[in-house]
This record gives C-alpha cells, structure tokens and sequence, in this order.
C-alpha cells in the first residue's frame, strides 16, 4: 500500500517529542510520550514551588486556565468544567449527584464502557437506581438497540465516545436525539476520543461529558475533567464533595453549607496542581494545533494501518469503515503481553489488550512507524498463529 504523504508540520510537531527520535510511539490509548513543552510546564510548577515557596493563587490560576482549555477542546464555557483527580472520580460524581428516588431512576451503559464506568454504577445500585447494560455485537453497537433500552424512566444513558478495546466510534449525535426524545440526560464518555476526534457539546447535544488527559491530550496521570451543561447543574447534588465544590470554599464556617451555583460544585479538595500544569500545557498543543487538522491524518492513518493488517495476512477486531473507528487499530495475537514486550524491546511501544495488541496512533505517527510495528508483529505472530 501507499504510503500518504503526512502533514507538512509533521517533523515540527515530532520534534517536540524527545523519545520519536529513538522509538515509535503508537501507546496513545495508555499513555502519550512526553513533549519537551508539557515537561517545561511540570517544570515550571517545581521551579515556582522552590523558588516562591507557597504560592496558591499562581496555581489555583493555573488549574482555572486548565479547565479553560478543557472548555475550549470540547466548545463548553469554563464554568461547565470541574477537574478530578481521575475520569473514575469525575464519573463517581456524577452518579452521585442524583436522587434515584423518583420513577426516573434507570441509567443505561453499555458493554463497550471502560470498566470503571459499569463498576462505578453498579456501586450505586444501593441508592437505588437500576442498571441496563446495552451489547457490543462483533465488537460494534447498533445504534437501534439504545431504543429497546430506552424509555420514560431512564435517567441517564452513559457510552463512550470511541470504544477502547477497538476504536469502535460512535455518531454522538443521532444516540443523543434518541436519548432526549425520551427525556434522558447523555453522559460522554470522551477519554479515547478527544485530541483525535472533533467534539463539541452544543453541536451534539451531549450533557455530561468526562475526560482525562494522559492519552491523546498529551498529559500526566493526576488529572481529568467534567463538563456538566450549565442548566443541569443546579438539579445535580454531589455526595462526593468538599470545600472546592462550596461556593465560598475560603469562609472557613462549618454551619454554611452551599454549593458552588456553577460546575465548580463538582470539584472536591485540593486539585493536583502539578498535572493541571501538565493538562493545561497538553490540551494548549492540541488546541493550536486543532483537532479539526488532526482528524483527517488519524483517518489516513487508520486507512493505511487497515491495508497494512490486510496485505500481511492479520485479522482486525477493529471496523473497516473508517467513519466509525477511532485512532485505535486492534490486532488479534496469541500472546498480546508478550507481544508488547517483545515490541518494546525493539523500540515500538504499544499496548496490549484483551486478545489483540493496540496500535493507537496520533498527530505525529509517520506511516513508516505502523509499517514497523506491523513487520516486527509479523515476525512474532508467526503466520498461522495470527488472530
Ligand atoms: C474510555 C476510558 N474511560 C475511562 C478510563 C479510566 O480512566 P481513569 O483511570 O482516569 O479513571 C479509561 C482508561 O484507560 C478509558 O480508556
């Protein structure tokens, strides 16, 4: 197959990436590599700490400019945003930020949801709430069967934006439509989709949405954050709490209890200054750059991983049409650890799941670099043993 002539910035961006110099990085669905200006950003929190000493007001305003970015990723206004310290944490928020007392007390999630998602829910079970859990079908769902899950008492209908196990995507849109006819509330799970994949909230009418920042946003581990619709606030109350989440956080009164009137209600204690740095610094790429320039190099991409598997003889658990898949390309092995062992020893990171390997590219992914990762699997997956 051809390889696609790549962006013209691309040796830039590389650039910015000390370990592309040595190794091919296709672990964006873990973990991003390190960018010379996201490390700059950690830095300068530790220079700040040494130098200045306490200086909370430098870094509360470093988290707020986080929680901008995060806005300006998925077209929200900051005062929709809340920053956890995990996408578990932000989604335990919200599952308990309602009253499942009343006739509307189902949720709805879906067998292509991270764990953490279900897990988080079904923990829940005891406030009352039902649970439905919608089928992934040859590593797909069809879009019909939310309307059999569907109806006057669902609550809130939880998916994910792209599926991690494959990259499976899905049209935000029309699932919101189908929600909202019903009077449910839609709940984004966007983590391996934002960086790679435009989204915006109004455009797709997604209520709630959670991400965190170590895969395609370029980020350290410690952060994550909440868009809540602004209208949706007030009605949520969260359980998981503390000053942050006040509406005066600083009045030190212990007989005053009142929630923050914005999406700030969500947040809880201290936010973990040094990955704000870190997440402000990623997403800044990702804004500059813009996802709507990133898009149509992940789709090359994936065309061309899709042909690589094809021509070499492998099978693939992800879809073949390309308006349905994500960065992810999923490789069906014998031994996916083993593979990504054996792959690291040979410079190409990539990240074994289930039964296949991941290859998860981003803006920076040279064709050459799913041409090595595909050849040294060839060598390891010996024909015969594929998939
Ligand atoms: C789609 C998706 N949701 C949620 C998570 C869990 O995120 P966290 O560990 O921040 O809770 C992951 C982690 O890989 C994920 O891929």
């Amino acid at each position: 197959m051809k390889r696609p002539q790549p962006p013209s910035r691309i040796e830039d961006w590389r650039a910015q990436f000390p370990i592309l110099r040595r190794a091919v990085y296709l672990a964006n669905c873990s973990q991003s590599p390190q960018s010379v200006r996201v490390r700059k950003a950690v830095d300068a929190y530790l220079d700040d700490w040494a130098e200045t000493g306490m200086n909370w007001q430098r870094w509360m305003e470093e988290v707020d400019l986080s929680k901008r970015e995060f806005a300006r990723l998925i077209g929200a206004r900051p005062e929709e945003i809340s920053m956890h310290g995990s996408a578990s944490q932000a989604i335990s928020t919200v599952a308990n930020s309602f009253d499942y007392s009343g006739k509307r007390n189902r949720v709805i999630v879906t067998e292509a949801d991270f764990p953490t998602v279900v897990v988080i829910w079904k923990a829940c079970l005891r406030l009352g709430l039902t649970l439905d859990i919608v089928p992934v079908v040859r590593g797909e769902i069809d879009p019909a069967s939310y309307k059999r899950f569907l109806d006057e008492r669902t609550l809130l209908l939880c998916l994910p934006h792209v599926y991690y196990q494959n990259g499976f995507k899905q049209d935000i849109g029309p699932i919101a439509e189908m929600a909202h006819r019903k009077g449910a509330l839609l709940f984004v799970d966007a983590y391996q989709a934002l960086g790679t994949e435009p989204v915006d909230v109004r455009q797709m009418d997604i209520d709630i949405l959670v991400s965190g920042n170590l895969k395609y946003l370029l980020g350290l581990p410690g952060s994550a954050y909440l868009f809540v619709k602004k209208e949706l606030v007030p009605g949520m109350k969260p359980t998981a709490t503390g000053w942050f989440g006040q509406e005066n956080p600083f009045s030190f009164d212990i007989r005053e209890f009142r929630y923050a009137d914005d999406a700030r209600r969500f947040d809880t204690g201290t936010p973990i200054v040094a990955a704000a740095y870190a997440a402000r610094e990623g997403m800044r790429i990702i804004n500059e750059i813009g996802v709507a320039g990133i898009k149509p190099w992940i789709d090359e991409l994936s065309r061309y991983a899709l042909g690589g598997i094809e021509e070499r003889g492998f099978e693939t658990s992800s879809p073949k049409d390309i308006s349905k898949k994500g960065a992810i390309t999923a490789v069906p092995v014998p031994s996916p650890q083993e593979a990504e062992m054996e792959l690291k020893k040979r410079g190409i990171i990539v990240s074994a799941r289930g039964n296949t390997v991941r290859l998860a590219h981003h803006f920076f992914v040279l064709p050459e670099d799913i041409d090595r990762a595909l050849d040294s699997l060839e060598e390891i997956a010996a024909p015969g043993t594929k998939g």
